[in-house]
């Protein structure tokens, strides 16, 4: 391993059945209306009441959360004197809450500050803690925070460097996820997929990071196979959720340059179809693999046999990377994943634009030029 680091992770842990119990404090913050239908909003207003805590709420929360919703939560927040923010629900509804903490007492446009110049927070912060409702971002346990602005249509997320914005606590408990619809729940597992990908996806050092980037992906593909045939498999449920909070709280980026360029194409497609995060990246991975693999060939072989158990007898190196893509397509197709961006409502006209709303990293095997962009993205239609 050759890369230096620091690693502190200060969200703490309440994992399992009945762990929403150990809830506290509280403006709760939600989405669509789910947590009211499956009871989880009954059960955390009940506890929190019980506690004698004071209520106010932040409701409706959508998916790919706005900008102009974080305004309006600023108000209420302030309003409300909020001293901790509860965040009950996805991704979305956890990295709106961080984004929130950092923007109600913020003096300057929070869009500005911290989605344009990248810069921390030089103001008070709230706490977060939340109550998580679906498996996939890693949100419960990370500094991310993903905010969509419709008027300059960029989708940015911005992992904060700052510690007192990650989640002061998290309850994980799996029973709370089996409500999500199927489609979620597969583009949630894809989401866990591709965060391990795009970490394990640089570098040629042998690190301890990446071996455990292999067991995480084993792990998710087989609980990926059972929840997918039987959605209510506490099990296998539980297993992704755990997963998935692993894959993105730091740990398997250490030592690591990182790649994310699946993310950065497919959130650039998801500021322009507000589509699901999961699948954006569904839709676009398999023809930006397939681009890359000859600038990482001997990680691609890697992944081949060490996540898919590809026989590499009788092979040459490239057929077998290739076969190791086609074994994830045909997972992709198995889930039932989106495997292009048309279905989610990008056309040929829009290439340009996403093009133009996609940051290029440069930590992966190829740093992309803009027309690869485009070229990738003219094959993920
Ligand atoms: O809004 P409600 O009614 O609650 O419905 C939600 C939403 O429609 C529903 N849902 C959630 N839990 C449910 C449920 N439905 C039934 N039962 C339950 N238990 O699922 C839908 C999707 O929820 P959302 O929170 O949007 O999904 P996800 O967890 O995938 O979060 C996506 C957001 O996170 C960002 C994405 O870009 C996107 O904005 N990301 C955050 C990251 C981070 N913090 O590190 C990294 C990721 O790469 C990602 O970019
Ligand atoms: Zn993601």
């Amino acid at each position: 391993m050759e890369g230096n680091f620091t690693y502190c992770n200060p969200t703490k842990l309440y994992f399992g059945k009945g762990a929403v119990k150990y809830l506290k404090n509280v403006v709760l913050i939600y989405g669509g209306g789910s947590i009211k239908r499956n009871g989880i909003y009954d059960e955390v207003r009940k506890i929190l009441l019980e506690n004698g805590k004071t209520v106010s709420e932040i409701a409706g929360v959508m998916p790919n959360p706005t900008l102009e919703k974080l305004y309006e939560g600023i108000e209420i927040a302030r309003a409300a004197e909020a001293d901790l923010l509860l965040a009950v629900g996805g991704g979305s509804v956890c990295d709106y809450s961080k984004a929130l903490s950092a923007s109600v007492y913020c003096e300057e446009d929070p869009w500005e500050k911290y989605y344009v110049k990248f810069e921390e927070p030089s103001c008070k912060t709230l706490p977060v803690g939340c109550v998580l409702t679906m498996a996939g971002t890693g949100s419960e346990m990370n500094a991310g925070a993903v905010i969509t602005n419709r008027k300059t249509m960029q989708k940015i997320g911005h992992v904060f460097a700052d510690e007192s914005l990650m989640p002061r606590f998290s309850v994980l408990d799996p029973s709370y996820t089996l409500t999500l619809p199927h489609y979620q729940m597969a583009a949630g597992i894809y989401d866990i997929f591709n965060h391990i990908c795009e970490q394990y996806f640089s570098g040629t050092d042998d690190n301890t990071s990446d071996y455990i980037a292999e067991g995480l992906m084993r792990s998710l593909l087989h609980s990926s196979r059972i929840a997918n045939r039987d959605m209510k498999n506490y099990e296998a449920r539980s297993n992704i959720m755990w997963t998935a909070t692993w894959a993105l709280n730091t740990l398997i980026s250490r030592g690591k340059t990182t790649d994310w360029m699946v993310h950065m194409i497919g959130q650039a497609v998801g500021a322009y179809t507000n589509a699901t995060h999961g699948m954006t990246l569904a839709a676009v991975s398999l023809a930006y693999y397939r681009h890359i693999m000859p600038y990482g060939p001997e990680k691609f072989k890697r992944f081949a046999v060490n996540v898919w158990g590809i026989d590499a007898a009788g092979k040459t190196d490239e057929e077998i990377a290739k076969a190791g893509l086609s074994a994830m397509e045909a997972w992709m197709k198995e889930l039932g994943l989106t495997m292009n961006i048309t279905e989610l409502g990008a056309d040929e006209s829009m290439i340009e634009g996403i093009a133009d709303s996609t940051l290029i990293m440069t930590g992966g095997y190829k740093t992309l030029t803009r027309a690869e962009i485009v070229e990738i993205l003219k094959e993920s239609l």
